[in-house]
Parts: structure tokens; sequence; C-alpha cells
């Protein structure tokens, strides 16, 4: 789909890289010609990252930052510390995040703030470093913030997470229209179910629970890592320079389930349902 000249000469961060969709992600992008910036908690974590986003192209540049993206010092530390690692830094895809399973009415004020200081604090904190940095320079960049298909409408049992990107879809919509006049870009990918190690042991820990989302899509599998990756080349690319403030949907149509008569397909085969509609169709 992508040549290594699709993202050649630029340069992008990936927060929480070491692993899940940000290693997808930034695989993805050194694959399509860019060097790479990841940051997270964990050295060991970004070590081994580091190593295989390599493999994926001779001559490709990974650098690595320790980094908690909730505390505003570091993340500014770490943005002096890229500009004088690399020529330029081109685009930030804001992935780190944090989520867990409880009922809303059990959660403490600390296990609510976890989560949206390292969702909406963290992405803020690296999208204004990014974007000032863009702005001395007088630089074009894109920013695509990884998102949930909750974030419109909400989840229950995950209230953080989904209050946390809401605010981070806002953040996406706003700084589009405020920034574009700088040629700096913000979009969202909002994914449905994509298994990682983290997101799993957290919130599909049981099999059946894996079923269920699988039997609930109408396209009946789980999403595919070179799919997201895929799309979050094609948005951070020259090749959509006038997509901005966008959330591209990528669930296999999970997130469509409200469709008034979309029911009936869990009802019945679609055999059964054709036999079922022609037998109400009038006669002439
Ligand atoms: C209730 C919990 C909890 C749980 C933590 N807390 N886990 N409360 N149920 N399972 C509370 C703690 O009691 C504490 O509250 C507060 O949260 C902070 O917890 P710490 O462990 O001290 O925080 P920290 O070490 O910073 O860990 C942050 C974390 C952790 C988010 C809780 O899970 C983490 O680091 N996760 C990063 C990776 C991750 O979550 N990935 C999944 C993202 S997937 P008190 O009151 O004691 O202070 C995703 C995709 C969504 O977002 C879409 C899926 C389909």
């Amino acid at each position: 789909m992508f040549t290594t000249d699709t993202m050649k000469g630029k340069t992008v961060l990936i927060t929480g890289g070491g692993s899940g969709l940000g290693l997808a992600m930034a695989k993805g992008l050194c694959r399509a010609g860019a060097d790479i910036a990841i940051c997270g908690r964990t050295v060991e974590k970004l070590e081994k990252a580091s190593e295989e986003i390599g493999k994926e192209r001779e001559g490709s540049k990974v650098k690595i930052y320790s980094v908690d993206v909730r505390n505003h010092e570091q993340v500014q530390e770490m943005f002096n510390q890229i500009s004088s690692d690399f020529d330029s830094l081109d685009g930030l895809i804001n992935n780190a995040a944090g989520n867990f399973l409880s009922a809303s009415e059990d959660l403490s004020p600390g296990g609510f703030k976890a989560i949206v200081d390292i969702v909406l604090q963290g992405t803020f904190n690296c999208t204004h470093a990014f974007g000032n940095y863009l702005i001395e320079n007088k630089a074009p960049g894109s920013i695509l913030n990884i998102v949930t298909t909750y974030a419109e409408h909400g989840s229950a049992f995950v209230l953080p997470s989904a209050c946390a990107k809401a605010g981070v879809l806002a953040m996406t919509k706003s700084l589009a229209y405020e920034w574009a006049e700088y040629d700096i870009r913000v979009n969202a990918i909002a994914p449905g179910p994509f298994p990682t190690k983290g997101a799993w042991a957290r919130l599909v820990p049981d099999s059946m629970l894996e079923k269920m989302m699988v039997k609930q899509n109408p396209s009946k599998r789980l999403g595919k890592h070179q799919e997201l990756a895929n799309l979050a080349v094609f948005l951070m690319s020259d090749l959509a320079p006038y997509i901005t403030g966008e959330s591209v949907v990528i669930d296999g149509g999970e997130s469509l389930k409200a469709g008034q008569f979309n029911f009936v397909t869990d009802m019945m085969s679609r055999k059964k349902l054709k036999m079922a509609f022609k037998a109400m169709k009038p006669k002439k």
C-alpha cells in the first residue's frame, strides 16, 4: 500500500510506542520511510521495541525516551532532546493510555485521576509541547490522537477512560481549527477491538468476553494491527494533506450496532431472514 518514500524525511514520535498498538504503528511508519522516536515509562520495553522497529527498514533511525506523559516538565525535556537528536520532528501520535474495568460507584478519586492524567493531560502535555515546537520553527506538522469508539457515546464500566477520550476528541477538533493556519493537522483514530497484551489483560481477561466481542461485531472478527498501522500511516502522510479534525472509526462496523433493525441479524440466519421478509411481502 505504501512505499519507503511515503514518509521519507519525516520523523514521528509515538507515545506508548514500546508495545501494543503504539509499537504496531511505529513499525508501520518505519516501513513507510519515517524515522521514529518512541517514549514510555519502561526502558527495557522501549529498548526491545526499538530493536524490533529498526529491523523494519535498513538505515532507519530509532530513538527511545523514558518519559511519563503525565509530567509536563519531563515531556518538555523530551521534546528538547528530540530536536537535538533529529533534524526535525514532523509528527506526533498520542497513543499512551491507561484503562481498567470498574463499576463507577466503586471508583476512587485517585483511580479516576490516574486515567484522566495519562489520557487527557498526557495528550495535552505532548500536543502543547509539539505545537509550540512547530510554531516556533514555522514548520508544518501532523498530530494523530488514538481515541476509542466510545469517545462519542460513552461506555459503562470504563468511565474515566470514556471521559478522558471524549476530552481528547474535543481537543482534536478544537486544535484542528485553531492550528490550521499554522499548517498543523490534527486527526484521531477510534479503534474498536484490536487485541493487545496490555489492553486484553485489563479489559478482556476472559476468553468468553472476547468471543462475545467477535459475535456482536458485524465483521465477525477482531482488528489486525497492520490494518490500524495502515490507517495511521495514511493520516500522518502527505497523502492526506486536506484531512484535519477528523476521527476515523476502524472497528469492522461494531459501533453501528444501534441501527434500529440491526439486531435482527442476531435472531436468525440470513437465509431465514430472507424467507421471513419474502413471506411479509404483499402479494400482487
Ligand atoms: C480500580 C484501580 C485499578 C482497578 C488502579 N486503580 N487499577 N481502581 N480498579 N483495576 C486505582 C488505584 O487504586 C489508585 O487509586 C489509582 O488507580 C492509581 O493506581 P496506580 O496503580 O498507583 O497507578 P499507576 O501505577 O500510575 O497505573 C496506572 C494504571 C495502570 C492506568 C492504573 O493500569 C497502567 O499503568 N496502565 C497502562 C497501560 C494500560 O492501562 N493499557 C490499557 C489501555 S487500553 P488510589 O485511590 O489508591 O489512588 C485502552 C483501549 C480502550 O485504553 C479500548 C478497548 C476496546
